[in-house]
């Protein structure tokens, strides 16, 4: 299967996609966790990412459209994969619809999660990440940690992302509203779009989305 998962900052993609693509055993592609793994390693894309990152913005089309075209074409995402956090514009959507078309591949779902926007900033102030590869995550508040700012799941150390500060979710929020959820009338026009409500618990939630890919997978 081929699924994007489309949300504002913060609806918890990251969180639904790990649940979705193990239990499918497909690959879970960020976007996001390929700009930060390209930060941590020092590389110039994630030199060049850092900039647009910190700041709110959306890292230029070219490098982001050329990262996620390679990442998909790896061996591994040939049965399928949940794209988090791509297409994030127009554009990158055209061409992803290129690339499919070009690989004779076909796009099955995009599942668009809606969230409040103040449920939104509550998420986002209390998520730890954790700075081993797996890069774990969790909520300060929502899911108290046995450790304070250890990992409960391998031990490694939590941290706060550096795009979290109020400010710079402002920023993340505008972006989304204005470059991001044109995508989703430009799927509803492809029939594409299942809409869910991402507010309640977390297994609820992947409840839901696994309900609405069964219903796509059986059409
Ligand atoms: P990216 O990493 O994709 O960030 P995002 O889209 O802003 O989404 P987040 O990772 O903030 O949130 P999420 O929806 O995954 O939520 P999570 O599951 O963590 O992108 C970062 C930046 O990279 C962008 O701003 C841009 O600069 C760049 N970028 C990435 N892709 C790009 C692209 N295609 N083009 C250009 N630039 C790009 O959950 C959040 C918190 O809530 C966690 O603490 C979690 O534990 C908690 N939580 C989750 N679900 C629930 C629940 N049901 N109830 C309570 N708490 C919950």
């Amino acid at each position: 299967m081929r699924i994007v998962l489309v949300g504002p900052p913060g609806a918890g993609k990251g969180t639904q996609a790990a649940f979705v693509a193990k239990s499918l055993s497909i690959q879970h592609i960020s976007t996001g966790d390929l700009f930060r793994s390209n930060i941590s390693q020092r590389t110039e894309l994630g030199k060049l990412a850092k900039s647009y990152m910190d700041a709110g913005n959306l890292v230029p089309n070219e490098v982001t459209i050329a990262m996620a075209k390679e990442r998909m074409e790896q061996p591994d995402a040939e049965n399928g994969f949940l794209l988090d956090g791509f297409p994030r514009n127009v554009s990158q959507a055209e061409a992803f619809d290129e690339l499919l078309e070009n690989e004779s591949m076909q796009l099955d779902v995009v599942l668009a999660l809606e969230v409040p926007e103040d449920e939104v900033v509550k998420r986002i102030a209390g998520r730890r990440v954790c700075r081993n590869e797996s890069a774990h995550v969790f909520h300060a508040t929502y899911e108290p940690l046995a450790q304070d700012g250890v990992c409960g799941v391998c031990g490694g150390e939590l941290y706060q992302r550096d795009d979290d500060s109020e400010e710079t979710v402002r920023k993340r929020l505008e972006v989304y509203h204005t470059q991001t959820e044109p995508i989703i009338d430009y799927y509803k026009v492809q029939g594409l779009v299942v809409t869910i409500s991402a507010v309640g618990k977390v297994e609820d939630i992947t409840t839901c989305v696994m309900e609405a890919l069964k219903c796509e997978d059986d059409k």
